[in-house]
């Protein structure tokens, strides 16, 4: 493991995220599908059934939440994550609702397969990497012709705001993790997290120790090198070096400038 990846691994062994309350199978489908879900999936144009039977790859799955709603509506899914405590919490999800998710212990560089992929996302990992392009471009290699790649990144722009409070965290708190989650749970929520999801949301959101943060126009150019036609994104955005600079600065407004990316492979 090189250098960040252990140091964001500590974090996630710690804090499995995103460790969501799905009690039962209305959690796991409608709930997880009105929260999220459906913005995910309209991003490459796809519906929950679209997953019957095809090849998913969630990579950086976490805690397997989104790899067991696939899985649900039928997809044959392989999940990989560096954390084991996030892959243990999918397996045990998993087994709760009956479903085969084929979860893997690896980083994204390494993983070797002579399978390909209907449908690969990664959300919410890339950035927490040290070489972001590169991971995508293994990704990109193991997506099908005609197969759909969903990204999620945090945004250069839209996330300014929230850099700025990571400074000052990283002033009053330094690089430990347990003085940072104390700094931001008195400092920022000024009283004791709620439960474990506000907790583990708190922790990856303000005590990660590392983060990058990429435009739309940079990630239509890694679409671009690797034979992949842009879809679609949320939020909404034009490819556009002008407009899409203008729409992410609206972006500003957005809880965490969080901005997920779709593209299908030519
Ligand atoms: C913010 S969580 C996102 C989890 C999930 N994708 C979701 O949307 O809820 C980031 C996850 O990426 C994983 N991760 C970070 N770097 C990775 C890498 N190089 N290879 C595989 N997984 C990685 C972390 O362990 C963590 O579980």
């Amino acid at each position: 493991m090189d250098k960040i990846a252990c140091s964001v691994n500590s974090l996630y062994e710690r804090y499995p995220y995103p460790s969501l309350p799905i009690l039962n199978e209305h959690d796991l489908v409608s709930k997880l599908h009105a929260n999220v879900m459906s913005k995910i999936l309209a991003t490459a144009g796809l519906e929950s059934s679209s997953s019957y039977n095809k090849d998913i790859l969630d990579a950086g799955c976490g805690t397997g939440e989104k790899s067991c709603y696939f899985a649900y509506y039928g997809a044959k899914v392989t999940s990989l994550d560096l954390s084991c405590s996030s892959l243990a919490k999918g397996k045990k999800l998993a087994e709760k609702f009956d479903l085969e998710v084929d979860f893997k212990r690896c980083d994204i560089l390494d993983f070797k397969t002579e399978k390909m992929f209907d449908h690969i996302f990664c959300l919410g990992v890339l950035h927490h990497t040290n070489d972001p392009y590169g991971r995508f471009r293994r990704l990109a290699a193991l997506c099908k012709p005609g197969g759909t790649i969903t990204i999620g990144l945090y945004n250069l722009y839209g996330r300014f705001l929230h850099r700025a409070k990571r400074m000052w965290i990283k002033l009053n708190a330094g690089e430990d993790i347990d003085r940072r989650m104390s700094f931001i749970e008195n400092s920022i929520y000024g009283r004791k997290f709620k439960n474990i999801h506000e907790q583990v949301y708190a922790a990856d959101k303000y005590a990660n120790p590392h983060e990058s943060y990429h435009s739309v126009i940079e990630v239509v150019d890694w679409f671009n090198k690797n034979g992949i036609s842009y879809i679609g994104s949320y939020p909404r955005t034009d490819t556009g070096i002008f407009r899409s600079f203008f729409t992410q600065l609206k972006w500003l407004k957005n809880r965490n400038g969080f901005f997920i990316i779709s593209g299908r492979k030519n």
